[in-house]
């Protein structure tokens, strides 16, 4: 569907019907989801952007809103024109968590009959990468959610938390695996077993995020970011993000090897050669995604 509304938009400036500054055709053709906001930004449309959208209930993550943003990330994995996509909240709360109203009454049987949280896990599956932009509240699932993307940036308001213990729960999208991993130990642990928070300075002190602004500009310093990403390569960034994710997944010896099986990959395609060749001739390289 995408790939169709590309190829309509770039026919439609071919003939001269569209101008090329008129980038609105791209919102209007956006799929319209009840818990999200879908846009494109950036130089073409290179930028999928994704705005978590339930503002009375802080971006709590309800399942809807979870299947509404799978579905716009498998979008634009599927769009040849998006090369990064980015996620936000608002500025109170990029999400305050699962939505607990939601959960209030499951039970055991419920949480196993449904799968409940398995469609999560799909977000850390989308080949493109993902830039999280945290203003305000980013706790419980919120936290998980930011940390299931490839980078995260904070406003300077942002608050990561992990406050399950304070429910009676724990953490169950990947924030006791995932944060200790990003913060170390003795963090984690504090934070999982106090529900304490920890703001943005200190999210950039302990590695959990890569970048803070000002809670007014952080969303458009991801956009910049997404943009700089998109004019690579999309294959080389795809094989570049499995890369370091798997990181995460194995061994030291195990990733070298993976690496240097997708390094030497990298020499089967156009892409390796053209960005070769063109550092060789002193000019920018002009990648086919091949
Ligand atoms: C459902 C939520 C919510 C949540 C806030 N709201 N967080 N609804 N699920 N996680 C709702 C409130 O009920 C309220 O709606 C409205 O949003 C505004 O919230 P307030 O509490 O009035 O705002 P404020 O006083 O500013 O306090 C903000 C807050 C607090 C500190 C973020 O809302 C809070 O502690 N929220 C819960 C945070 C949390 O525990 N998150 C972890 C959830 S468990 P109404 O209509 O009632 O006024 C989790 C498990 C993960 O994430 C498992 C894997 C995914």
């Amino acid at each position: 569907m995408s790939g169709l509304i590309s190829t309509t938009f770039r026919g439609l400036l071919k003939s001269g019907v569209l101008a090329k500054n008129q980038s609105f055709f791209y919102s209007n053709a956006l799929k319209a989801y009840t818990n999200i906001l879908v846009d494109k930004k950036g130089e073409n449309g290179c930028v999928g952007f994704i705005q978590l959208n339930r503002p009375k209930a802080l971006n709590s993550l309800c399942d809807a809103l979870i299947n509404d943003v799978n579905d716009a990330l498998d979008n634009f994995e599927k769009d040849n024109e998006v090369g990064c996509v980015v996620i936000t909240g608002n500025e109170k709360a990029f999400a305050a968590g699962a939505d607990i109203k939601e959960m209030q009454n499951k039970t055991y049987v419920d949480c196993i009959s449904g799968n409940f949280l398995n469609s999560w896990t799909k977000i850390t599956q989308n080949k493109k990468p993902i830039i999280a932009a945290v203003n305000g509240f980013a706790l419980g699932g919120g936290c998980e959610l930011a940390m299931m993307c490839d980078i995260i940036y904070a406003g300077d308001n942002a608050q990561f938390g992990q406050p399950e213990i304070l429910l009676g729960t724990i953490p169950g999208a990947g924030g006791t695996q995932r944060l200790p991993r990003m913060v170390g130990k003795s963090l984690a642990m504090e934070m999982v077993l106090t529900g304490n928070r920890i703001n943005a300075q200190s999210a950039l002190q302990a590695g959990l995020v890569s970048k803070v602004a000002s809670k007014e500009t952080i969303v458009d310093e991801a956009i910049k970011t997404a943009e700089k990403i998109s004019k690579n390569s999309k294959l080389i960034v795809a094989i570049a993000k499995e890369a370091v994710n798997t990181a995460y997944e194995t061994t030291l010896a195990e990733g070298n090897h993976f690496e240097k099986k997708l390094f030497h990959g990298t020499f089967a395609t156009k892409d390796r050669k053209e960005g070769m060749t063109a550092f060789v001739e002193k000019r920018p390289a002009n990648f086919k995604d091949e």
